[in-house]
């Protein structure tokens, strides 16, 4: 329950409410957390969703060899739990085979649903012939595709980019096809892989995934940080969900605005001081419960994203990039909190260092 104030009156925003089916699957709300290797952990997909209004989450990439040889890497990112439900695993790779034998090693762990990485623009892994480089070649897509989705009974999901470049706008060539051979969604990054995350999501070319396909939903993704972007991207595109990726770091509260939105109700709350810090050491302890003392490290990036939202000093926030120590983390929670409301800027740091172009690392 949010404590937080009304900030203003909410503007009335058009959402799509309710559930959403993908296959087999019901999903509460239509509103998903899009993959982000690095931080779309067990810790950070729990703590945002006790916040409410999350449909799914899906996991960062997981590399399909490494996931079979039951390497320690692969099993750390696929880690769950039940209260970490509805949730996707996404894997890589580029061998049809080796992409099938994932999906039925997930299916036999008791995983519910499958994830094909089609949309990564690094260059390692495009260079391995994954990622956004499978969509540039239709029949060994649709391959891939077919084995995959062929091979288990779970649902089987697409993420892909809407082509390598503008010149090559696969996506609803792909989109049609994937359908026709038993894809339950996909979702739809609104660039092309030569943008890799700069300039403009193209909303026309999310529209015209959607209007290739006869049934399944489609997905929308990029560049939704509010209840305002999402209500442009629906009416844009006419997609049947929107998955947030850096949104969610940026506020972690905007699935539980947008489920707000969807059933007209007030969104524009703005949590109090104490649930804000509340959050910040509940994503941290969930992180040490899987981590222990290196979830210090791995906190660290959280900062630049966490601090204009969480109202982070600015000293505090560089503090928390460096600190060494659970302990040392409790005292700069403490003093975030003493200190809450003294930020002079607005403005997440993290913002400024998005990569332009085809990215060689996340
Ligand atoms: C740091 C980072 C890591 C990402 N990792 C993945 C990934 O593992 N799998 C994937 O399909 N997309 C990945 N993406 C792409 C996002 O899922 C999403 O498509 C993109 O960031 C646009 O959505 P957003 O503006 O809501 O973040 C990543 C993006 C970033 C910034």
């Amino acid at each position: 329950m949010l404590n937080g104030h009304l900030s203003q009156v909410a503007p009335r925003c058009t959402l799509l409410p309710g559930e959403l089916r993908i296959g087999n699957r019901a999903l509460p709300s239509r509103f998903f957390l899009a993959p982000l290797a690095g931080y779309t952990h067990l810790a950070f997909r729990t703590a945002i969703r006790e916040l409410g209004g999350m449909g799914l989450a899906t996991t960062d990439l997981v590399h399909a060899t490494s996931l079979l040889s039951e390497n320690r890497k692969s099993l750390e990112l696929i880690a769950t739990s039940n209260a970490d439900r509805p949730l996707s695993i996404q894997i890589f790779g580029s061998k049809p085979d080796v992409l099938a034998a994932a999906a039925v090693w997930l299916e036999d762990h008791g995983y519910e649903g499958v994830d094909i990485n089609m949309g990564c623009p690094m260059a390692k892994v495009n260079g391995q012939g994954g990622g956004a480089r499978i969509a540039c070649e239709f029949d060994g897509a649709c391959e891939l595709v077919s084995r995959v989705v062929d091979a288990v009974a779970l649902p089987v999901t697409v993420k892909m980019r809407l082509g390598w470049d503008r010149d090559s706008l696969t996506a609803p060539r792909l989109a049609a096809a994937f359908e026709n051979l038993g894809v339950a969604a996909i979702t739809i990054h609104g660039r092309t892989r030569a943008q890799g995350f700069s300039g403009t999501v193209d909303m026309e070319g999310i529209r015209s995934v959607v209007e290739a396909v006869q049934q399944i939903p489609v997905v929308g993704n990029g560049d939704v940080r509010s209840v305002e972007d999402a209500t442009a991207m629906q009416a844009a595109t006419g997609c049947s969900a929107i998955a947030i990726g850096r949104g969610a770091m940026l506020d972690p509260w905007i699935f539980r605005r947008l489920e707000l939105a969807s059933q007209n109700a007030d969104w524009n709350f703005e949590p109090t001081a104490e649930e804000q810090i509340q959050f910040l050491r509940r994503h941290f302890r969930l992180m040490t419960e899987q981590h222990d003392d290196y979830s210090c490290k791995l906190f660290r990036k959280f900062a630049g994203w966490y601090g204009a939202r969480l109202g982070i000093p600015e000293d505090l926030e560089d503090r928390l990039r460096r600190f060494e120590s659970i302990s040392e983390f409790e005292t700069i929670a403490d003093e975030v909190l003493s200190r809450h409301g003294e930020r002079s800027s607005t403005v997440a740091t993290a913002l400024v260092s998005v990569p332009n172009g085809p990215v060689e690392r996340w």
